[in-house]
């Protein structure tokens, strides 16, 4: 009756010790004992199982390219956005899809099924919106993965920036972006707010912009995106990505800014990794975190969700990949510790993540898709805590990863002795 059952696991709202039955590619049941057997069973042994991560905001296209065809020497944004210009011309199909496809090989391991990728289409051969098509198409069975069409160089400062990112939307690409504070004024800037809502709004597509990226705290054109939502109907099919200037805000300013973004629903989407890598450089001390408001953000009711952004590329040098990871560095910069906080952050990479991308099936009810991973904790603060091993990634109602538990073995002494990480130091007790 199931093809396959994960036993005793612990489920992110906390219940305990349930069965969990996959059947036609759905889960089936979730149940304290279930009675039926099935060709494959995963003994979660008291560990946390998730549905899988989800990334909203990942650049795929530059992946893996660092040190091509030279090191970000400043390791300023503007220094990552040059090197990529000079790396741009040298890119190849081939060499595109072949980096794309060991990333979400890599992306799989670590329990991320789910990507939205930028797409630069500054340069009009469209050799990366070709590329990433053929990898979408490729990686399909096991990472469902949206494509933004990202005007890098600007909508309009780019010479063939308006007409290249129509002909990727025409081949196929998902989603309208944008990089309003890039472009030569912020008349320009909010002139291409509105052109690309337009855009989206005609094609019934959503949009995904790079919004205020920087610190200045004048840069408003998340102002001028959440009212041309609006106007154009798109309510809950937009996300503002980055919104970095918000932090550097007048507060008075973003009393207004916050119920304005609600009205429109805006999908939020930080990236704390590269934030707080990248932003307050032109700062010496106090030096800014350049996040934007991330607590004040989802008090208000608004979906906020974490991504990657960047691994290994002319903008960061670090990333594997790993979820948790952004949600590590997310619960420091935000200062969001709490217990309530830490659930949360979880959202934030799962379940809100899922909201933004507008996912189908996805979640631990009955009926979802049966995409699931178990991982070395015990529940979603441990996970946190570890950046837990992903110790199965299951799609479909398959196994399609298995990572060994971390388990170390200690001599002392002579006295044998060992440490699984993700069971021996849990706290005995933890209210919500
Ligand atoms: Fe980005």
């Amino acid at each position: 009756m199931f093809d396959l059952i994960i036993r005793n696991a612990n489920l992110p709202d906390g219940r305990q010790g349930f069965d969990i039955g996959l059947a036609g590619g759905r889960i089936a049941a979730i149940e304290k004992s279930i009675a039926a057997t099935a060709g494959e069973e995963v003994d979660a042994s008291g560990r946390l199982v998730s549905p899988p991560f989800c990334d909203p905001h990942f650049h795929m296209d530059a992946t893996l390219s660092l040190g091509m065809p030279r090191m970000n020497v400043s390791g300023t944004l503007l220094e990552g956005i040059g090197l990529w210009g000079e790396l741009r011309p040298l890119l190849t199909k081939e060499a595109l899809v072949e980096r794309a496809l060991r990333y979400c090989d890599l992306a799989v391991s670590q329990g991320l099924l789910y990507i939205r990728s930028h797409v630069d289409t500054s340069d009009p051969r469209l050799v990366t919106a070709e590329a990433l098509l053929e990898v979408k198409e490729k990686v399909a069975p096991y990472i469902e993965l949206q494509l933004v069409a990202f005007p890098q160089d600007g909508y309009y400062r780019a010479p063939d920036g308006v007409t290249s990112l129509e002909r990727a939307l025409d081949m196929g690409v998902d989603i309208v972006g944008g990089i309003p504070h890039f472009e030569r004024t912020m008349e320009d800037g909010a002139r291409s707010v509105e052109s690309l809502c337009r855009v989206a709004a005609d094609r019934g597509l959503p949009v995904d912009m790079h919004c205020d990226e920087t610190d200045d705290p004048l840069s408003r054109h998340i102002e001028t995106l959440a009212a041309q939502t609006v106007r154009f109907g798109l309510q809950g099919r937009v996300a503002g990505s980055h919104l970095t200037s918000m932090h550097s805000m007048d507060n008075y300013y973003v009393s207004k800014l916050i119920p304005l973004m609600a009205e429109a629903e805006i999908n939020v989407i930080p990236n704390p990794l590269i934030n707080i890598m990248l932003q307050g450089r032109h700062d010496t001390y106090p030096k800014r975190r350049g996040m934007t408001r991330v607590r004040e953000l989802m008090a208000a009711g608004l979906n906020v969700s974490f991504g990657h952004d960047c691994v290994m590329d002319p903008w960061y040098s670090m990333g594997s990949g790993d979820m948790l990871e952004v949600a590590h560095m997310a619960i420091h910069v935000a200062q969001m510790a709490g217990v309530e906080d830490k659930h949360k952050i979880f959202d934030a990479i799962t379940v809100n993540s899922a909201k933004t991308m507008g996912l189908e099936g996805y979640g631990l009810e009955v009926g979802c898709k049966a995409d699931l991973i178990v991982l070395q904790a015990a529940d979603v603060i441990e996970a946190l805590r570890l950046k837990a091993n992903r110790l199965f990634v299951i799609k479909s109602g398959k196994i399609i990863s298995r990572t060994a538990p971390r388990i170390s073995e200690l001599f002392l002494g002579g006295r044998p002795a060992s440490i699984d990480i993700g069971r021996d130091y849990v706290p005995s007790a933890r209210g919500r």
